[in-house]
């Protein structure tokens, strides 16, 4: 049977070789089976062009081998050697204000050099022709966080590379012009060439181009990694991953690399003050899931607290090992932390980390042996299905556009309104996936578009046809509005949804910051109103007061076997979006645990309920039939679990749901 695979970051160049052997020694302790190696050593391996010292390496590969710990090899590119910055000074990214980034440190370089390219292909060939065949090696870990620390260079090379780009997307200016509308303010092209990079410049900087110039930073990026997975195939069979950073890094565009990858990996740090900051960790799981279209791998969490917010708050007792089960409930296979041993120079040496300055005799310490222990007795978890009836539309691109200059209000934000409906989603103990807008949507019994401002047409005809064919949509304001050039659907907005949803938008009306609006319903609304104009839909609730007031605040438009449902305001759980949702999953016959907790978290993988207690009582979670899988204990119609506790059963029976 496979395992959950249990490690972090190991970074053994910053010890001396007797310390290795206490590592291997404790790592089998801790059940420690996989260990992210040589990510940052490239000033060690390579410590002249040419030259190459893969000694400590080549010993440290057979040490862990020899222990039975598998190694997922890094490609160093993420911090090149200080020789390379001297020799090419050229490779350092520029800011968009134009400022060179100095060295020092790791990435801060251009992805377009050509220096930088050579010199990550011979570095990786190096390493590929060396440990491609060892027995160890069981994946690649190609660069680090790309996009990290500078998406984007402006760079005369990186603005050359930009206009090849447009040329092969667009083939002749005059389709680029006509896409980008660029009759605006006379903003045409008559050459690739005369395109600049959209830089420090004044406010209004076409969007269009904006939009663009992210699609290329990304795929800069893929090329870079492109070229290094290219050479690795050809010395190994091994899968090979790069760690993403989803939900916080909004230039990459997560759908897009996970074509890109064997396996999907994530990094996840919790916000340490962000209250309620549980949830996020679900949503970026659940995200990451669903770029994934299937399990995944944490590649780096943290022990306790990390080094680089305003205050690194440490984790309390237990909290750990909620964070990771919950990232094992929603569908990562591999649980590993950075790092393995505490460092003690350099920028990072607050950072927690699975053996901590203080050594064994600590908190930590024992909480990580004790996790290795526990997952060793959820095997069967791995490579199974999560269990979620409804989604979440999610894309980077409608992320980007959202939040370009000149919107009708700053508010319009992408995360406040996908937070909000996963947040009221998450305490009604409802799992989601998150889906990109033209992704098969058949098999769910609800879709909510909380913030679609970008829709192309293809995704527009995908939700109708989601709906027609029995679907329930849940669409939230400032939907549909525009095309991927970010230029406005023909006619009234939504333009791509207005047939979906049965109305039409007369005008928008954005609120006063801090101001709230009252629905008949009861509800409170904030952010957000606007003129609807009915075109078939019905209304379920209207603005009570505000420049809309009598009008339609919410309504659903039945289109074919499905509905589409319409929300002309900002919501929150508490002031009227719980009461809508629910509504909404009553009717759609979403299948829903009752009973529990708000705060306590529930989900399905395999043949197993998570249930994990957020809050710091003791609660009891009625409903449930089956077997502690974790130590065995028979639950016969209720779990207790302890404040800060985890409960992971083995369902043998369940109650009908309420009302069937
Ligand atoms: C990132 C990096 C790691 C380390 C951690 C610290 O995720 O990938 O190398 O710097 O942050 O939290």
């Amino acid at each position: 049977m496979r395992t959950i695979r249990y490690g972090g970051d190991y970074n053994p160049e910053q010890w001396p070789e007797e310390v290795w052997h206490e590592d291997v020694r404790l790592m089998r302790e801790a059940g420690v089976d996989l260990v992210s190696l040589g990510v940052f050593n490239w000033g060690i391996v390579e410590p002249a062009p040419g030259e190459y010292d893969f000694g400590g390496l080549d010993r440290i590969i057979d040490l862990l081998h020899a222990n039975g710990v598998g190694v997922d090899l890094g490609t160093p590119t993420a911090s090149p050697p200080a020789w390379l910055r001297r020799a090419h000074p050229e490779i350092r990214l520029v800011d968009s204000d134009g400022r060179t980034m100095s060295g020092g440190t790791r990435h801060g370089v251009c992805p377009s050099a050509p220096a930088f390219r050579e010199a990550c292909a011979s570095i990786v060939e190096r390493l590929a022709a060396r440990y491609g065949a060892h027995p160890a090696v069981e994946l690649w870990h190609i660069h680090n966080e790309f996009g990290w620390g500078g998406a984007e260079c402006y760079c005369p090379v990186s603005e050359r590379a930009f206009h090849r780009w447009l040329e092969s997307e667009y083939g002749d200016i005059d389709r680029l012009n006509e896409a980008w509308g660029t009759a605006f303010w006379g903003l045409v092209y008559r050459s690739f060439d005369q395109i600049e990079a959209p830089g420090a410049a004044p406010p209004g900087v076409n969007p269009a181009l904006q939009l663009d110039w992210r699609r290329f930073s990304n795929d800069e990026h893929i090329a870079g990694y492109r070229i290094q997975r290219e050479i690795i195939a050809r010395y190994s069979e091994v899968p090979a991953t790069t760690n993403f950073m989803v939900p916080n890094c909004k230039e990459m565009d997560y759908f897009r690399w996970a074509r890109e990858v064997d396996v999907v990996s994530n990094n996840h740090y919790l916000v340490a003050e962000r209250p309620e900051n549980h949830i996020e960790l679900s949503m970026s799981a659940d995200l990451t899931r669903g770029v994934a279209g299937g399990p995944w791998m944490l590649m780096e969490h943290s022990t306790s607290a990390v080094n680089w917010q305003p205050r690194n708050l440490a984790k309390r007792p237990g909290e750990m090992r909620r964070n990771s089960l919950a990232h094992l409930a929603r569908g990562a296979d591999g649980l590993l932390f950075f790092q393995w041993r505490a460092s003690r120079t350099g920028a990072e040496k607050f950072h927690s980390a699975m053996v901590p300055h203080g050594g064994t005799d600590t908190r930590v310490w024992r909480e990580v042996a004790s996790l290795g222990r526990d997952l060793k007795q959820l095997s069967e978890a791995v490579d199974s299905e999560v269990a979620a009836e409804v989604a979440i539309l999610w894309d980077w691109e409608s992320w980007w556009a959202l939040e370009l200059e000149w919107r009708p209000s700053v508010d319009l934000r992408f995360r406040e309104r996908v937070e909000a409906y996963y947040v009221s989603l998450w305490k009604q103990h409802v799992t989601v996936d998150f889906v990109h807008p033209e992704a098969d949507l058949r098999g769910y019994k609800l879709v909510v578009a909380p913030s679609s401002y970008l829709l192309t047409d293809a995704g527009a005809k995908n939700l109708r046809g989601y709906v027609e064919d029995g679907g329930r949509l849940v669409v939230s304001y400032f939907s549909g509005i525009v095309d991927e050039y970010d230029v406005v659907h023909p006619g009234a907005h939504p333009g791509a949804l207005r047939e979906t949803l049965g109305l039409w938008i007369e005008e928008f009306h954005p609120v006063a910051e801090g101001a709230s609006l009252a629905l008949d319903s009861g509800a409170v609304g904030r952010i957000w109103s606007e003129h609807v104009r009915l075109e078939g839909a019905e209304v379920l609730a209207a603005f009570a007061d505000g420049p809309d007031a009598g009008r339609p605040a919410l309504t659903r438009n039945r289109l074919g076997r499905g509905d589409a449902w319409y929300v002309a305001t900002a919501l929150d759980d508490a002031t009227g979006l719980r009461n809508l949702l629910a509504d909404v999953l009553d009717s759609s016959g979403v299948h829903r645990p009752t009973g529990a907790p708000e705060q306590v978290e529930i989900v399905d993988r395999g043949g197993l309920r998570f249930l994990i207690n957020h809050t710091g009582e003791y609660v009891a979670v009625p409903g449930l039939w089956g077997i502690d899988a974790l130590d065995g204990t028979p639950y016969d119609g209720e779990v207790p679990i302890a404040a800060g506790g985890v409960a992971v059963v083995r369902i043998t029976e369940e109650a009908p749901p309420q009302g069937t």
